[in-house]
């Protein structure tokens, strides 16, 4: 069993990586494995929709880590996504990311139980929260939930070290994680089997 823990901050040692960090440490004592993916401070170009991905399974542009980032999630069990809160939002960058690791290739990710995780100096939280989880409620992702909606807060690790509540939240989100990925094993090796997708309506509110 293996979590991708994607750091979408610029910051590879800031508040998100300790949110981040006190999973990985929470899930190792689970016996669950995980591997951290920093999508770094470089440029992550938009999603152009070219939409050269859909046949082609990878994305046109390949001068960052979007190609990289999305071949070790269809090697992964399951998915936490971690942001720093930008004007009540993920960060840009973030979000180019993730708009072309889902855009039209996310069947793949199906059935991967999938988690946010944000950090935060003082607000917005709930709403980068829920903006996060957009992405997997779309691609047939279970959404593992935790004890409150999963923040910290701080401005750097420091702080975010301080925040005894965020940091249990993560821990939480963590425990019920590897319970999942649990229960899944345990099901299919007892023959269950995800739920075959109907053919998809496809339809633009008129038609
Ligand atoms: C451009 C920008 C916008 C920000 N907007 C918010 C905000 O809306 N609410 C908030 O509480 N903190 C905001 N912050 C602070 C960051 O969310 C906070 O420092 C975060 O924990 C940093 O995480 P990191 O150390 O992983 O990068 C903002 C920071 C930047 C650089």
């Amino acid at each position: 069993m293996n979590v991708l823990l994607v750091n979408g901050s610029p910051h590879a040692n800031g508040a998100t990586a300790t949110a981040l960090k006190t999973i990985a440490d929470r899930l190792h004592e689970h016996g669950v494995d995980s591997r951290l993916f920093h999508i770094g401070n470089k440029a992550i170009r938009g999603c152009i929709a070219c939409n050269y991905c859909g046949p082609n399974r990878v994305c046109f542009l390949n001068d960052d880590p979007v190609n990289e980032g999305m071949a070790l999630l269809r090697t992964s069990d399951a998915l936490i996504v971690g942001s720093p809160v930008y004007y009540a939002g993920p960060n840009a960058t973030l979000c180019a990311f993730l708009d072309r690791v889902f855009y039209r290739k996310s069947d793949a990710y199906a059935f991967k139980p999938a988690a946010a995780v944000v950090s935060c100096r003082r607000g917005g939280a709930s709403a980068t929260f829920d903006r996060l989880n957009k992405y997997f409620t779309i691609a047939r992702m279970p959404v593992v939930s935790s004890q409150y909606w999963n923040s910290i807060h701080g401005n750097n690790a420091e702080e975010a070290l301080q925040d005894k509540e965020g940091l249990q939240t993560m821990r939480t989100l963590a425990d019920n994680m590897a319970w999942l990925l649990k229960c899944i094993a345990a099901g299919k090796a007892a023959g269950i089997t995800p739920p075959e997708p109907e053919p998809w309506e496809g339809t633009n509110f008129i038609r």
